[in-house]
């Protein structure tokens, strides 16, 4: 993978290799940070690179931070203008992805969240796919449960959180499929290992609801508004069976790092025919468009990085 050339680091733009925490830092001992992962898209027919649903993302930060103790004089705009002036010394004319993270730089020994210091970190780097078969994932029900509300809430991206899915994700691959798909306490569906989840059933899309222990995913909200108002479907959010899954006529993980992957096979198997379906394959096409700007009507949700006059220099 290739390394950032700068960072956000303690207030001001610097060179990646200055960006450098102790070892005593508090966040790497305890898992006490949060982050995000946001998406650029490199638009080729406009020479723009659209950032996706920026303040969406920053405000999830925040809150997650928040969950945290954590308090920042900087609101979800200030971080976009931010980011905008990292990816402008970037100058990235390519996909890249985004990464913020909030971290408690102080190096003590402790458990705590109180009486710390927060700092802001962002990084970005060129980024092409998450996951290999984004058409058509076999994947696994996980062993691991998901984190509960009240062990470690999974509405906040905390750092500390991704042990269990990393758990999860581990076994999965090593017994030979692409990811997992985590149960929570209940036995219901929560999400994958860095993914929310949505089947598709008679005609009607159902997702988890947030309070069934999964990230409150920016993707999963995008997704909702598009099988609602562009594909005309009813989309329920309300809590999923194991065996519903089984049953599916479609199912699809969705994530900014994952986009929108069909999941067609579970423990072996088949989902619906087994092959990607008419509903996710439109879905897909029709997300690839939004993401990049050439959707007029969420032009909105796609925020240019360069002004228009400006001529990003090749890289
Ligand atoms: C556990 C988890 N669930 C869901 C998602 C999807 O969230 P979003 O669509 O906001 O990227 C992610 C990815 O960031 C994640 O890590």
């Amino acid at each position: 993978m290739q390394l950032p050339n700068y960072a956000f680091f303690k207030g001001r733009i610097v060179p990646y290799s200055e960006a450098k925490v102790g070892l005593l830092t508090h966040t790497l001992h305890y898992g006490t940070g949060v982050f995000g992962g946001i998406r650029g898209y490199w638009n080729e027919e406009e020479e723009q690179l659209f950032v996706f649903r920026p303040i969406d993302h920053f405000r999830r930060f925040l809150e997650s931070a928040s969950l945290l103790c954590m308090e920042f004089p900087y609101s979800e705009s200030d971080l976009t203008r931010v980011l905008f002036d990292l990816l402008r010394v970037e100058n990235f004319r390519t996909n890249c992805y985004i990464r913020p993270l909030a971290y408690y730089s102080d190096e003590i020994i402790g458990v705590r969240l109180h009486g710390l210091t927060p700092e802001i970190g962002i990084i970005s780097i060129p980024f092409g796919s998450y996951v290999d078969d984004e058409e058509g994932l076999h994947i696994t029900v996980s062993s691991w449960r998901r984190l509960d509300d009240n062990m470690i809430p999974a509405r906040g991206k905390i750092t500390g959180a991704y042990v269990n899915s990393a758990f999860a994700k581990t076994d999965a691959q090593r017994a030979g499929f692409g990811e997992a798909l985590v149960l929570n306490q209940n036995g219901h569906i929560s999400e994958g290992s860095a993914e929310n989840f949505f089947l598709i059933r008679r005609g009607v899309a159902v997702t988890p609801p947030v309070t069934d222990n999964i990230l409150e995913g920016i993707t999963r909200r995008t997704i909702m508004i598009l099988l609602r108002d562009e594909l005309g479907m009813e989309v329920l959010e309300r809590p999923i069976d194991r065996t519903e899954v089984y049953l599916a006529d479609e199912a699809f993980f969705c994530g900014t790092g994952v986009q929108i992957a069909a999941i067609t096979r579970v423990d072996h198997r088949p989902i619906g025919t087994g092959r990607m379906g008419t509903v996710t394959d439109r879905l897909r096409k029709l997300y690839f468009d939004v993401v990049r700007g050439r959707v007029s009507k969420y032009a909105d949700w796609c925020a240019p990085v360069y002004q228009r006059t400006e001529v990003a220099g090749k890289r």
